[in-house]
């Protein structure tokens, strides 16, 4: 997967990617980065990318040339146009879950428009953006963290990303529970026990507690995806 990056801010983008399993999947050469400046396609002699809000209000607003022109290079770099989505983070968009993950982690080609200050020019979102994503109902100061948090997402359902697959699968979010708790050694640290159960080498039982345990922790904390819970097993029943 092609992976694009429009920003004012190329550090901050560099920055993350250079961690973790998003720099790991790079080396691997499942995905390749491409950072873009959007200060090199602004105009000189100012490379201003941004300017006054028609019509007034508080706060600046990302000019659209800047964008359209850093996004004509990008795609003219594509060859397959079909799979392309452009994704531009934003508090007003769709709130990201784990099937807009899952969708987005089998296209060629990502393009991520990061915007600051108060906003970005209409048009650039009515004739570039196809997916207007948020990542939850709070503000940032900027949308490279929230580019990093979808990008993270995506990238770790691409085949060959993690090591172990499965541990994808069993995830929260992925099955209609919350995920349990886990134990390793030592048994007990300073006086804190593992619970017997695990121990017991009884899988049916653990099974079961384990399902409890994920029962009790979603009905407590997610009543939204505990009423999907138990309409799903309504149906099986
Ligand atoms: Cl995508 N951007 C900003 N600035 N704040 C957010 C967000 C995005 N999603 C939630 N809050």
């Amino acid at each position: 997967m092609d992976i694009h990056f429009l920003t004012p801010f190329p550090e901050m983008i560099n920055s993350i990617l250079n961690e973790s399993i998003l720099s790991r999947s790079a080396s691997k050469g499942i995905v390749k980065y491409n950072i873009y400046n959007l200060f090199d396609y602004a105009d000189e002699p100012h490379n201003k990318i941004d300017d006054y809000p028609f019509g007034g209000g508080v706060g600046m607003v990302m000019k659209p040339e800047p964008i359209f022109r850093a996004f004509n290079h990008i795609n003219n770099l594509i060859d397959e146009k079909k799979s392309v989505r452009i994704i531009f983070p934003t508090p007003d968009g769709k709130i990201l879950n784990q099937k807009m993950a899952q969708e987005l982690s089998t296209e060629k080609q990502l393009i991520f428009i990061n915007g600051h200050y108060k906003g970005i020019d209409q048009r650039v979102r009515d004739n570039i953006v196809t997916d207007e994503i948020s990542i939850g109902d709070y503000v940032l100061t900027g949308s490279e963290i929230a580019s990093a948090v979808i990008l993270d997402s995506v990238v770790r359902l691409i085949p060959g990303v993690l090591n172990n697959i499965e541990s994808a699968k069993t995830d929260s979010f992925s099955s209609l529970l919350l995920d349990g708790p886990h134990y390793t050694r030592p048994e007990v640290f300073e006086g804190m026990k593992t619970p017997q159960i695990l121990l017991s080498g009884h899988h049916k039982k653990i099974y079961e507690w384990n399902k409890l345990q994920r029962e009790n922790k979603t009905r407590e904390r997610r009543p939204d995806l505990w009423e999907k819970y138990i309409s799903h097993i309504e149906k099986m029943e």
